[in-house]
């Protein structure tokens, strides 16, 4: 008689992170990773509590039940998984729901990025806290070692957070008051005093001008912009119209030597386009810098995560 398992379709993990490149990652204290992308969904790791993201249905279903073969191959024994729709429409984004776990835990926990740790809050809202895919770009803040950093869209401040561990002043701006609380509780968990640090509740666009009237300069700024947003105020921001804009005021508060990071989401800008539009601003402000990219992450296919170009001004 043949035995049950010829009656149950293999299930194919490929689309897994291999268990080796999960231990590796594990061992230099980084629980914040990428388990699974697959066409309509993916599944990421928060410490011990795992987000599903999908676009519908089938989706959820294939991945909760791979993620529970996988935990098992790499006996990880996950807390929680929550789960969120993508919905096509930014407005219609919604925070996670608890799908398997004790619904009586606090939504909030911590999740660790080589050695440093940042708050995760799966109750806050459609983001947890921390993005994934800028981990390499975090790496090369901590080792450029710049002594200031202007992180615009600063969110829960994780690149502010890498810069001041390794001795920068930071000046961190958000409309999020909430997001800025957080990154001052991510200085705290990783036993960083706030002193010296600045952190500004405004629109970017209105603040840079401010920094640049006071004739303050940077060595690193971040510009990671969403794709739409609106200030409170009402101004809109729409990325593909406003980059320029915003390169160019950046640029006004970059040092000499400085290094911008171009970074967005938006699916209409690759990497060439940022580095196409960032080249027209450099002429215009008569300006030269190089470019080029951080290492790739090992946990994402090409071409998944956000697209970033450092430029190096000279
Ligand atoms: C994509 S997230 C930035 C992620 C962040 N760079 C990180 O790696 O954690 C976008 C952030 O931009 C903020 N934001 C949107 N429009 C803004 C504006 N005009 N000025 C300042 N912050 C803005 C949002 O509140 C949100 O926190």
């Amino acid at each position: 008689m043949r035995g049950l398992d010829s009656l149950v379709a293999p299930v194919k993990l490929s689309e897994w992170i291999d268990p080796v490149l999960h231990q590796n990652l594990i061992a230099e204290q980084t629980d914040a990773i990428r388990l699974c992308t697959c066409p309509d969904g993916w599944a990421e790791r928060f410490g011990v509590d795992i987000l599903i993201s999908y676009k519908n249905d089938a989706a959820l279903n294939r991945l909760q039940t791979e993620l529970c073969l996988w935990a098992l191959n790499v006996d990880f024994h996950f807390r929680r998984v929550f789960a969120r729709f993508l919905p096509k429409r930014n407005a219609e984004r919604e925070a996670p729901r608890l799908v398997l776990g004790d619904p009586g835990t606090n939504l909030q926990s911590t999740a660790m990025e080589r050695t440093l740790r940042y708050g995760i809050d799966f109750g806050a809202g459609y983001s947890a806290g921390l993005f994934i895919d800028q981990r390499e770009n975090r790496h090369f803040v901590r080792e450029l070692a710049p002594r200031s950093l202007l992180n615009c869209f600063a969110y829960t401040c994780s690149f502010s957070v890498a810069a001041a561990t390794v001795g920068a002043a930071t000046v961190s701006i958000d409309l999020s008051k909430k997001s800025l609380a957080r990154g001052r509780e991510n200085f705290g968990l990783n036993s960083l005093p706030t002193e010296g640090h600045r952190f500004i509740a405004d629109d970017v666009l209105d603040v840079l001008p401010r920094l640049a009237r006071k004739e303050e300069r940077f060595d690193v700024i971040i510009l990671d912009p969403p794709t739409f947003s609106r200030s409170h105020r009402g101004k809109a921001f729409q990325i593909e119209q406003h980059f320029e804009k915003l390169l160019m005021a950046a640029l006004e508060v970059a040092a000499r030597d400085g290094k911008i990071l171009l970074s967005t989401n938006c699916s209409k800008l690759g990497e060439r386009a940022l580095e196409v539009m960032a080249r027209y601003c450099l002429k215009a402000t008569r300006r030269a810098g190089t470019f080029h990219r951080a290492a790739p992450l090992p946990d994402f296919p090409s071409g998944v995560a956000a697209s970033t170009v450092w430029l190096t001004l000279r």
